[in-house]
């Protein structure tokens, strides 16, 4: 398939892209380079473009022809998205319905979303399932979740046949240290842990120590990148006209960010300091993973299950790249 990936040079679209050319797709890197890496991707497959810019897409929609869209483009900080909720609105939502339009006036009806376990806010009961309610508590999920409903409609009206993948936390990077995870500035946790382990930083601060959880911290579900990919490959073999599937993709397995830190100090054998810090505004207490139905459904599995395994694959690409794509 000819494929158009938006934001693939960014750190899973790379991971995702990688594997599409493996598996013999023939893909389109559309990137604005504004958080991607222009390293992280075969030159001669990258468009450096802007979703805003209709024009220049429609003109790479004809030229390319493409089958099928994988929609990666976006912001992807929930902090930064309650302090400035204008900026994702009008990236995650606005730029969004502007490449579903031009799809839809070029006749594309193939569409994998990148969503979130952002959209189902504070969750009532983990594991979250697909049909445990989606409730935002903040900008990030509320535009990926209006995403999800403009999708669900487009299926409806125009045939549209799409998966919503509803990431719960990206970690690791490419086993053989190639590409990997770079953001600037960076604030999530295991690169900010490694980038400790390196020196690059005097301690990690843990938000929030007085969380309803055993040790006081958060729990997130923290799938490796790879995995995320081969989930992305899948739900695109699937797709099929006027209908939409939304997957979890988790390994349904939680760590706290105390059990985070302490392993990172055993995969680097160095340690790390840490200070308490207040809570971040917009974080929920628990996150975790029902995958049940991506694995009942496409025969997905994560190939890494343990922690200590995924931090060994960041903790490659930290050291290779201490600088990251710089
Ligand atoms: N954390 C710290 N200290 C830090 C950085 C993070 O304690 O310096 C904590 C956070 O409070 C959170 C956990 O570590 O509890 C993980 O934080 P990340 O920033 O690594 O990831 P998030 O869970 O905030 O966000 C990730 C993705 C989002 C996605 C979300 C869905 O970055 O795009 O998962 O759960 F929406």
């Amino acid at each position: 398939m000819r494929i158009l990936v938006t934001g693939g040079a960014g750190y899973i679209g790379s991971h995702v892209v990688r594997l599409l050319l493996e598996h013999g797709h023939d893909v389109w890197v559309y990137d604005n380079l504004s958080r991607g890496h222009r390293q992280a991707v075969p030159a001669d497959r990258l468009i450096v473009a802007d979703l805003a810019e209709k024009e220049r897409l429609d003109q790479v929609l004809v030229l390319q022809r493409v089958d099928a869209v994988m929609h990666f483009a976006a912001w992807c900080h929930v902090d930064e998205s309650v302090r400035e909720p204008a900026k994702y609105y009008q990236n995650n939502v606005v730029n969004t319905l502007n490449l579903m339009d031009c799809l839809r006036r070029h006749r594309i009806r193939r569409f994998v979303f990148s969503s979130t376990a952002a959209t189902y806010g504070v969750p009532e009961q983990v594991p979250i399932t697909e049909e445990t309610p989606q409730r935002p508590i903040n900008p990030y999920g509320a535009g990926k979740l209006a995403v999800e409903r403009a999708l669900a409609d487009y299926a409806t009206a125009y045939g549209w046949g799409y998966a919503a993948l509803r990431y719960f936390n990206a970690a690791g990077a490419s086993p053989d240290g190639r590409i990997g995870e770079h953001h600037e500035p960076e604030t999530h946790l295991i690169p900010l842990v490694l980038m400790t382990a390196l020196g690059q930083r005097p301690h990690v601060a843990i938000y929030g120590t007085d969380y309803p959880t055993p040790d006081g911290t958060c729990i997130r579900d923290y799938v490796h990148v790879d995995d995320l990919a081969e989930a992305h490959l899948r739900a695109l073999e699937r797709l099929e006209p006027g209908k939409g599937w939304c997957y979890n993709v988790g390994i349904g397995r939680g760590y706290s960010v105390r059990e985070v830190i302490r392993a990172a100090e055993e995969v680097t054998g160095r340690p790390i300091p840490v200070v308490a810090a207040d809570r971040r505004p917009g974080d929920p207490p628990v996150l975790v993973a029902s995958s049940e139905k991506i694995q009942r459904e496409l025969g997905w599995r994560p190939g890494y299950t343990d922690l200590r395994a995924i931090i060994e694959t960041a903790w490659t690409w930290h050291r290779s790249h201490p600088r990251g794509y710089r």
